[in-house]
């Protein structure tokens, strides 16, 4: 199972960091775990080469140069980064675009960092329009890449409705079990026999202890992208515990 732990803006104290690196530590050998976190901290860790992978919550479309404020592919590799979440809806929310997602993608991939690259819909409506949303948020990405870069993509689905709430308004284990089936089926559609299955598919949107069990058993899920349930050493032990 892979397990990224999105701190989202949750920590801002180095000691709290260290706290959850060092929990995080003792886990990896249940699981591959990539710890997202606020881009001052990967500083803390950086140089860092354990089993711990390091990952950060975005990256600039720019190349550098005269850029104010921005962080680029480029530094986050130096500063020994190996994933990158982009296109979280968070990030949608304020208004980051399909083509600004692509770009940063392809940043990513330049520096060989790994993009995490988020989709899902923001509801869920009866005649199914939300598979169109996914279907377009994939397409919009795995369109524009060659065949080798489709192939070093993590996929995470995280439906919006299911972000930050509780284990009881998650998703349904048969309800992702149908999704993780349908992103695969569109995935097929841009890599040839069964290379669409070497593209791991997290699940994010409120996992907990309390349901991620049932949500990776059966699933088809790689593992999960966790936001408020990582940012807590006991209760991320737990979970990651509950799946591996
Ligand atoms: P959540 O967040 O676990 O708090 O729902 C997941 C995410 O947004 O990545």
């Amino acid at each position: 199972m892979l397990i990224v732990a999105n701190w989202k803006a949750y920590v801002d104290s180095k000691e709290k960091a260290k706290k959850l690196y060092a929990a995080a530590k003792r886990l990896t050998p249940r699981a591959d775990i990539v710890l997202a976190m606020p881009l001052p901290y990967l500083g803390l860790f950086g140089g860092a080469t354990g089993a711990v992978a390091l990952g950060a919550q975005d990256v600039s479309v720019t190349t550098g140069g005269a850029q104010t404020g921005e962080v680029t592919a480029a530094v986050l590799g130096d500063i020994g980064a190996r994933y990158v979440i982009v296109g979280h809806s968070e990030r949608r929310a304020q208004g980051e675009t399909d083509i600004e997602i692509l770009e940063k993608v392809r940043r990513a991939l330049a520096h060989k960092l790994t993009p995490i690259l988020c989709i899902g819909e923001s509801e869920r409506d009866e005649e199914a329009r939300y598979l169109g949303v996914v279907r377009g948020q994939l397409a919009a990405v795995f369109g524009e890449l060659s065949q080798k870069e489709r192939l070093s993509l993590v996929v995470a689905y995280e439906p919006v409705w299911a972000i930050g709430k509780t284990a009881a308004e998650s998703i349904m284990p048969s309800d992702l079990g149908e999704m993780v089936l349908y992103i695969r089926k569109v995935l097929g559609e841009y890599l040839p026999g069964k290379s669409a299955l070497e593209v791991p598919i997290l699940y994010g949107g409120s996992a907990e202890p309390e349901n991620a069990r049932g949500l990776a058993g059966g699933s088809g899920v790689d593992g999960f992208l966790v936001g408020h349930a990582s940012v807590d050493p006991v209760i991320f032990t737990a979970l990651v515990k509950a799946v591996s």
